[in-house]
């Protein structure tokens, strides 16, 4: 079975082919992060109307690198959700236009579904059932992953992703957006405990999060100061421990809670190294083993679609030619169906 997989529900444009023998053929993404950057966010008309430039010639780019063709590709696997609706659109149209020119299915995905499954390409990949820790910048959960499409919503954030406070607060430090990568690089030349931020959640029971707090205890702390390099760089450490920290501890206790053995880390803000060290730490102690994706697959990449699209498509859980885009889609509804 071979696929090929297309993400574009915000502002990377992500194209590849995953076959169940081979693996990841090949992947390429474009990203239009450098033209949002000047307004200090994604700007979604922008963004729908650069996926429609860059789709094609990466199709044809990933396909050839992929010795593939029309006839080798079994389905074609695409982001049906959640996202920016017209970025969604955009690359639903073409993969229903690939689909009804080809004859082959399409398959779409939920793009959560896809970064949860990313560490499956791996060199050593979990097995189900695991616990899966997705952390991008548009959520936060903690997921019971029962198997393909049986996912449980254990917790989530009440308020802002923690990629997103970490975009907010790196604004605030005067980096670029999306400063999440930046404000974990300035942390690291930060003092432990010079600024210490409330661990949100941590005093009550449960999984859920909270993350907004966070933003306006970095704006206090910032407020009628001279930022010198050594401030900033204190503020952005404190804040990252009480991210790391507040992460951590939720996920002990749902490992905990659940019994599995197994933590998957899923999204942007999984490529953070610090997190990475303290669930690791975490995982030690419950007895319990980590897995993630390689940093560029913990973002927005076709290779978690393709895979996606894949295991549905070997497993018959898909829709075929249906063309579906939805801005909001429960993790929890994507069941066995996909559409
Ligand atoms: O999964 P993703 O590429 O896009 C969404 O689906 O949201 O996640 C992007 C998020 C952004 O908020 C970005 O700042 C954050 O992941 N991010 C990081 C790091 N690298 C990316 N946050 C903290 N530390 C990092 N190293
Ligand atoms: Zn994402």
């Amino acid at each position: 079975m071979r696929v090929l997989g297309i993400e574009s529900s915000c502002d990377e444009t992500g194209v590849a082919v995953y076959d169940t023998a081979g693996g990841l053929l090949a992947h390429r993404l474009y990203s239009q992060i450098a033209m949002h950057q000047a307004y200090g966010g994604v700007v979604p008309e922008l963004a729908s109307r650069d996926h429609v430039l860059r789709l094609l010639p990466l199709v044809r780019e990933v396909l050839a690198a992929a010795d593939s063709d029309r006839e080798s590709i079994d389905g074609v696997a695409y982001t049906a959700g959640p996202g920016l609706i017209g970025a969604l659109l955009v690359g639903a149209g073409f993969a229903a236009s690939l689909s009804f020119a080809w004859g082959k299915p399409a398959v779409g995905v939920h793009h959560l579904e896809g970064h949860l499954l990313a560490p499956l390409l791996e060199a050593n990949p979990p097995a189900f059932p695991f616990l899966a820790l997705l952390v991008s910048g548009g959520h936060t959960q903690l997921v019971d992953v029962a198997g393909l499409g049986a996912y449980r919503i254990l917790g989530e954030t009440l308020d802002d992703a923690a990629g997103e406070a970490f975009d907010k607060t790196a604004k605030l430090l005067g980096l670029p957006y999306p400063g999440g990568a930046a404000l974990a690089k300035l942390a690291e030349g930060g003092h432990i405990g010079r600024y210490v931020f409330p661990r949100p959640m941590l005093d009550r029971p449960g999984l859920d999060f909270s993350f907004s707090g966070l933003k306006t205890a970095a704006l206090v702390a910032l407020r009628d100061r001279i930022l010198d390099e050594s401030i900033r760089a204190d503020v952005a450490r404190g804040f990252q421990d009480a991210v790391v920290e507040t992460l951590a501890e939720k996920c002990r206790r749902a490992l905990a809670v659940t019994g599995h053995q197994r933590l998957v880390i899923a999204g942007g803000v999984g490529a953070n190294r610090r997190l990475r060290e303290r669930l690791a730490e975490v995982v030690r102690n419950a007895g319990a083993e980590l897995y993630f994706p390689r940093a560029e697959f913990c973002t927005d990449n076709g290779a978690m679609i393709a895979l996606a699209g894949c295991l549905r498509l070997a497993a018959g859980m898909h829709h075929g030619g249906v063309m579906n885009a939805r801005a909001n889609w429960d993790l929890g509804d994507c069941g066995t169906t996909g559409e």
